[in-house]
């Protein structure tokens, strides 16, 4: 039973739990409300890892000065969100050479065909046809290295990261199929509430991350005065009435960002402003997202003036997570029959 050790450890320890997020753009109000907020609460109940995808980042264009730039930019916003490095495993990517490994290895365990389905593969080669590389394809077995390298029983994603996730999981049964049980079989969570925040300016697409979003989009280190105005500029409709409903997409959006800033529900929100016109309506979400997004543009900002700590922050979370990498990495070179030393 010896290959089984890791799956018996995890049922007698606590359950651990792996996600990552991209370098690219700038995070969202979106990005935070409907997953960032619950990834410092996390380490109370779990084992947290947690991830700059940045080997992820440029599967599509990006200028070197800004993958540098934007990598900084979320490892310091990850801890100004509340992920405390002293109570999780904080590290960048491109630090852990075994997330790059693994994925040459999956990449013998996934079919071209299964691949060709991901819907992100198909989406994003329409938006960029120029450069539709073999990267962008390979994407999703990267992110199965990442969870299966640290043994990850859960794994929080957006709901656009779900068939990621599944894929993941066909991976590792494959390959603990075809050898003995070496990867633990992980489960995708999205979060139930706040899962989806639409732009301010057009409440049918998703708030987007990207520099040039306008003002439908709110950043996390936004300034107060820029989200305000984001806030006050939000499209609603010609009725007067502040209550969520499908043909309401716009005051239904702001009312679902109202309650996950505040902690409330949306009813509880629309009992709130039963009685204010939209414009009282409007500016009192934009306070709330202003109060809260406050002291963390304040912590990043201690974070930000000091690389040299920064750095220091990347180090120590990188040597802990290459350590347990390796372990799992070891086992699967074992495995397919590759020579060690
Ligand atoms: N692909 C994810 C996204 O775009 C980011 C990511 C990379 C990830 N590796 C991961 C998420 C592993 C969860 C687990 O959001």
């Amino acid at each position: 039973m010896e290959n089984n050790d890791v799956t018996q450890q995890n049922t007698e320890k606590r359950k651990r739990v792996f996600s990552a997020i991209k370098p690219t753009g700038n995070p969202t109000l979106g990005n935070y409300l409907g997953a960032m907020q619950y990834w410092g609460g996390m380490s109370d109940e779990y084992d947290c890892l947690f991830s700059v995808a940045d080997l992820h980042a440029i599967t599509v264009a990006i200028e070197p000065k800004d993958l540098r730039e934007n990598s900084k930019r979320l490892f310091a916003l990850l801890i100004a969100i509340g992920i405390d490095p002293q109570k999780n495993i904080l590290f960048m990517q491109s630090h852990v050479p075994a997330h790059a490994e693994l994925s040459w290895l999956l990449n013998n365990y996934t079919m071209f065909g299964e691949a060709s389905r991901m819907t992100q593969f198909k989406d994003k080669s329409k938006k960029a046809p120029e450069n539709v590389n073999v990267g962008l394809f390979d994407y999703p077995v990267l992110m199965a290295a990442d969870i299966l390298l640290y043994q990850a029983d859960i794994v929080p994603v957006g709901d656009d990261q779900m068939q990621h996730v599944e894929l993941c999981r066909n991976i590792a049964l494959r390959f603990n199929n075809k050898y003995s049980p070496t990867f633990t079989v992980p489960v995708g969570k999205v979060p139930t509430f706040g899962a989806r925040i639409y732009s301010l300016s057009d409440p049918t697409a998703k708030m987007g991350k990207s520099e040039g979003a306008g003002d439908g989009t709110v950043f996390i280190l936004d300034k107060p005065e820029d989200i305000m105005r984001k806030f006050k500029r939000a499209v609603t409709d010609c009725d007067t009435k502040v209550k969520a409903s499908k043909d309401k997409l716009g005051i239904t959006n702001l009312l679902t960002i109202y309650a996950s800033l505040t902690g409330g529900t949306v009813q509880s929100a629309e009992r709130e402003f039963e009685n204010a016109d939209y414009a009282t309506f409007k500016a009192r979400v934009g306070e709330a997202a202003v109060e809260r997004l406050r002291p963390i543009r304040e912590k990043y900002e201690r974070l930000r003036a000091d690389d040299g700590a920064l750095l220091g922050i990347m180090k120590d979370g990188a040597d802990v997570a290459a350590r347990l990498a390796r372990r799992t990495l070891e086992k699967v070179y074992k495995k397919i029959g590759f020579v060690r030393l």
